[in-house]
């Protein structure tokens, strides 16, 4: 799959793909992530992008053309989609970065000052996409997180074939809690059930558990969970949530 950036920070994208399980997907060829400057778009000697807003207002807009001449010239013809990141759009969620996936080439626009021209959006992308209901400075920040949870979806990028079914919300739950050695810190003890060697019983406390720390952290998606006759049982043995104890 391939990502094209189109952005006025193209050194914002410098580092933040040179590590992890994102450039092990691009040396595996797995993944392209290529970052194009909006201003080699532009034609004027000033290299525009932006202008003051029709009908007055404080800050600046971002233009079209330069915006239309970039996601043109990469589509060369294709209907690759092109997506506009603003706190305005869609919001982006596990099941849409699964779905995004599916393409083989996306185009990540990344908005700046107050606002992009209208007509981006209504001509242009296929969608505004918003990774939350907070104000970025820029569309940056989200392009690099619609890049990091579409490439999980590609198959081969993350290592153990299960996890990203295990993940928050493949289940539409949340995870349940991880534990690793040492089995006992300051005091604080791992469940003892997990070393129980009862697979039956560690897989009924994890569903157990990740029903309760849904419930507490996150009960909206309770609502629309797929929850069977097992799960409620699960969910009637429950104590109030809280934090656990040391002991326990
Ligand atoms: N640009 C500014 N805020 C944003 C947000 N919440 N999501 C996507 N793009 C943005």
């Amino acid at each position: 799959m391939r990502f094209d950036i189109i952005t006025i920070f193209p050194e914002m994208f410098a580092t933040v793909f040179s590590g992890g399980v994102v450039r092990k997907a691009v040396e595996k060829g797995l993944i392209r992530v290529n970052v194009h400057n909006l201003r080699d778009f532009t034609t004027d000697k000033h290299r525009q992008v932006d202008d003051r807003p029709f009908g007055g207002d404080e800050g600046m807009v971002m233009k079209p053309e330069p915006i239309f001449a970039a996601v043109e010239s990469l589509r060369g013809g294709s209907d690759d989609p092109a997506f506009l990141l603003s706190p305005q759009g869609r919001r982006f969620d596990h099941r849409l970065a699964r779905e995004l996936a599916r393409h083989p080439r996306i185009i990540l626009i990344c908005g700046r000052y107050e606002g992009v021209d209208e007509r981006v959006s209504r001509f242009l992308a296929a969608e505004e996409l918003s990774i939350g209901d907070y104000v970025l400075t820029g569309g940056e920040p989200a392009a690099v997180v619609v890049v990091d949870a579409v490439s999980r979806f590609i198959p081969g990028v993350v290592g153990k074939e299960g996890s990203v079914a295990q993940d928050s919300f493949s289940r539409g739950i949340l995870d349940f809690p991880h534990y690793t050695r040492p089995r006992e810190f300051r005091g604080m003890k791992a469940p003892q059930v997990l070393f129980s060697g009862d697979h039956g019983k560690i897989s009924a406390w994890r569903r157990k558990k990740a029903l309760e720390k849904t419930s507490l952290m996150r009960p909206d998606l309770m609502e629309g969970a797929d929850l069977s006759p097992e799960d409620k049982r699960l969910l009637e043995q429950t104590t109030a949530p809280g934090k656990e104890r040391k002991s326990s």
